[in-house]
């Protein structure tokens, strides 16, 4: 069955960190589509350039920025720049992330930090810097979690951590931003077909197997089925819902997610085989 869109996001203005690949450029694409003006955030200037460019295609108009989310003073340049364009923002969105697979003994102290300062603390500077600029009352905001955020799982110990604050902190907020109208709220993947994130933490088809057959759903999900409840979360049509962490997951969360356990713990209890995880940055 085919859907055809049911949002219109006319005149509205989109902010996307870390909306230059996967799940993130699917929301900011699925934004554009519905006709909303869109900027994105990342590192790398090629990524920026190619999402740009793509997002263009929609007719609408498109900001695109270079940062790192761990820079606060960027993340807040950015923020400003896209306000001065677009004018107030209607949705925030906050996806930035950094992943590998490593057992505790095999990460550095920086290693750690790396994925809590894109992760918890981005996202913090993101919802930060942002605050100032959203449309109050109106303004949604949604963060991207993801399931380690509440499943313990061996070699994201990082991960793990970091998610469960952006939980906390999308907790935290809305409680502190509902009086001025501003929905803050958190969208949880399950694994997703296609993306960085999937091949870092499934780069075999062995381990993708493992994780289908443990999806309800019995399948992996798509960048657009995640997108699709963001436009539904920062619409009217989900305007009494604040500080929700919405799992989008196939049902993954209600057990199967858990069976990644007993997967993964097989690579931590022996080294030949984490390397053959590909446990590569
Ligand atoms: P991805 O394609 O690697 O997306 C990450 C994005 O963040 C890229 O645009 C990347 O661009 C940007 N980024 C990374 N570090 C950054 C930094 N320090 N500052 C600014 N931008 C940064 O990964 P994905 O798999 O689609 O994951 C997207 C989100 O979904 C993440 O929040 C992830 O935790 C969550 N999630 C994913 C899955 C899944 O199945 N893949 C499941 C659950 C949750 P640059 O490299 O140019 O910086
Ligand atoms: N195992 C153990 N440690 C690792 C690692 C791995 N597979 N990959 C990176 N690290 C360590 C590095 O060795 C370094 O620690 P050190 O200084 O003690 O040697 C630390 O992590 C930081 O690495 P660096 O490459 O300097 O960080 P960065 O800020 O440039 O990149 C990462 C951040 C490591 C998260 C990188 O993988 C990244 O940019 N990821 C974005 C894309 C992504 O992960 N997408 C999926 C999202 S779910």
């Amino acid at each position: 069955m085919t859907v055809s869109q049911p949002f219109d996001y006319s005149g509205r203005s989109v902010f996307v960190a870390g909306g230059t690949s996967g799940i993130n450029l699917g929301i900011a694409r699925a934004y554009a589509k519905a006709g909303a003006s869109v900027a994105v955030l990342s590192r790398k200037q090629a990524k920026v350039d190619a999402a740009v460019a793509e997002l263009r295609e929609h007719g609408g108009s498109v900001l695109g920025f270079v940062a790192d989310v761990r820079e606060f003073d960027a993340v807040a340049a950015a923020l400003t720049s896209a306000r001065d364009r677009f004018g107030e923002l209607d949705v925030l969105v906050s996806g930035a992330a950094g992943n590998f697979p490593a057992p505790i003994t095999a990460m550095s102290s920086n290693a750690f930090n790396a994925v809590i300062g894109i992760d918890l603390a981005g996202t913090y500077n993101v919802l930060r810097a942002g605050y100032e600029h959203l449309r109050k009352p109106g303004a949604s905001v949604i963060n991207i979690s993801a399931p380690q955020s509440s499943i313990p799982m061996p070699m994201q110990v990082h991960a793990c951590s970091a998610k469960a604050g952006v939980d906390m902190l999308t907790r935290v907020c809305a409680i502190e931003w509902g009086a001025a109208g501003v929905r803050v709220n958190a969208v949880i993947p399950g694994p997703i077909t296609g993306t960085e994130g999937m091949a870092r933490l499934a780069p075999t088809p062995q381990i993708e197997q493992v994780i289908t057959e443990s999806v309800p759903l019995a399948r992996y999900g798509t960048t657009q089925e995640i997108a699709d409840c963001c436009l539904w979360l920062s619409s009217p049509m989900a305007s009494y819902v604040t500080g929700a962490l919405i799992p989008v997951d196939g049902g993954w969360s209600l057990g199967g997610a858990a069976q990644m356990f007993t997967e993964m713990r097989k690579f931590v209890d022996n080294p030949d085989h984490l390397a053959s995880y590909g446990s590569q940055s």
